[in-house]
Parts: structure tokens; sequence; C-alpha cells
């Protein structure tokens, strides 16, 4: 198991409002699956993401992973060396290139420049990206173009649990096919854990196991 929420619960609090999101999620994923949260808009999908990520903790309950809570961690070392996001909004570095994006993360990890570069153009490739982007700044890039280098970003650092917050909503049916194939590839080959919210109904058919966010808990479909 790589990673478990245990009776996890986590509400936004501000000064005049309290939004209750997750009221006790219980589920674990492992390594060499790739799985699917779906659910409405609003209903948590990304907040409970954000947990797994260590962006955030939770309030109640513990998030495991490799058996150790978060809340016990370096969250910063946690988020360098154990996991991978791909955010729903891309967050590219709009100061760095496309290739300078991809290699930022290993940087962090100091991985040596040749071999993050060379990973970068490796990733790069593998979302087909075109070396005619590559030194180009995210804003000059298309829509889907910017979402498959925030996926060859994720996916170059090498980490076993990747985390996707809806890494097809961009791209078209053909694109997002490579992705997800390219997703399952690295859960089976690099025994990865791939974690995607989606509402792609096609993209669903194709993940191993289906989990629905609903009131508040996850429910396995
Ligand atoms: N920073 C915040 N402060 C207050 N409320 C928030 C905050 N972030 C999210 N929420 C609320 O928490 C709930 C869950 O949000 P979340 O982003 O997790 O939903 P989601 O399932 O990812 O939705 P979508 O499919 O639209 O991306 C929503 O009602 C949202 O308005
Ligand atoms: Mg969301």
């Amino acid at each position: 198991m790589i990673l478990e929420l245990k009776d996890v619960k986590f509400s936004y609090n501000s000064k005049w409002n309290r939004v209750d999101v997750l009221k006790g999620v219980n589920c674990s994923f492992e390594r060499g699956k790739v799985y699917g949260i779906i659910g409405k808009s609003g209903s948590g999908k990304s907040t409970v993401l954000s947990l797994m990520a260590g962006i955030t903790l939770p309030q109640e309950g513990q998030v495991l992973h490799e058996g150790i809570p978060t809340s016990e961690m370096n969250l910063q070392e946690y988020r360098r060396d154990k996991v991978s996001v791909i955010y729903q909004s891309f967050r590219l570095l709009p100061l760095l290139t496309t290739v300078e994006n991809v290699m930022y993360p290993m940087e962090l990890r100091k991985i040596p420049q040749k071999e993050a570069r060379a990973r970068a153009e490796k990733y790069l490739c593998e979302v087909e990206i075109p070396e005619s982007c590559w030194n180009r700044f995210p804003v000059t890039l298309s829509g889907g173009e910017q979402q498959r280098v925030a996926i060859a970003r994720a996916l170059a650092t090498e980490t076993h649990l990747i985390l996707a917050d809806e890494p097809t909503g961009n791209l078209d049916a053909e694109n997002s096919d490579k992705i997800i194939d390219l997703l399952k590839t690295l859960a089976g080959e690099h025994d990865c854990c791939v974690i995607i919210v989606t509402h792609d109904v096609d993209v669903m058919d194709k993940l191993d196991v289906i989990y629905k966010m609903h009131n508040g808990l996850l429910e396995a479909r």
C-alpha cells in the first residue's frame, strides 16, 4: 500500500463561513494501478488530492504514505521527493521555458543538470511536444500543449506516486488516449501508483479502480 486515507476530515474555515468537504474518507491505493476519482463539481476531488500531495493536512484522521502520516513528515521534502502532481490549472512557471519547466523539479532534487536535461527531453517526446516548443515560454503554447508539458514535468521526476487533476481536460480524444496509455504504462512498468481525477467517461473506462466522491466520502464503484 503506497497511500492510505484513514477517516480523513477536512473543512475550509473562514471568519464567516465553514465548508465541510471531507467527512471521514477511508481508502487505499496500491502501486502498479491507475485509479480514478469522479464526482460532481465542488464535491471535494481537488481537496482530497491536495491532502494526498501534502499541500494541506487533514483536520482529523490521517493520510499515510508508505505507512507514515503526512502530519509527521517534513512536508517540503515529501512534496519534493515522493509525489508528483499534475494540477487542474497546469501551474507552469511563466518565466521559465518549456524545457526549463520540466527540469525545475529535478533541479530542486539536485539531479545533475545534464541528466535533468536528458530526462526532460525524453518525457517531452513521450507526451509529443515538438522540439520547436522546447525553448518557448508557456504563454506561447496552446492549452493542450501546456497540459502536456505539465504532465512531462510530473513524470520526469520519476516518483512512485502521481496525482493528476483532470490531466486530459484540455486534450482531444486522440491525445487524451495517448496520455492515459502513457500513465498506464508507467504504472505497469515502473510500479507507480497513478490517481486521476476525471469527468471523462472514456478515460474512466480505461482505469483499474474507480472511486466516487459523494457527500464528503469516497465510495468504491
Ligand atoms: N480555499 C477555499 N476556501 C473555501 N472553500 C473552498 C476553498 N477551496 C475549495 N473550496 C470549496 O470546497 C468545495 C470542494 O472544492 P474542490 O475544489 O475540492 O472541488 P472539486 O470536486 O475539485 O470540483 P471541480 O470538479 O469543479 O474541480 C467546494 O465547495 C469549494 O467551493
Ligand atoms: Mg477540482
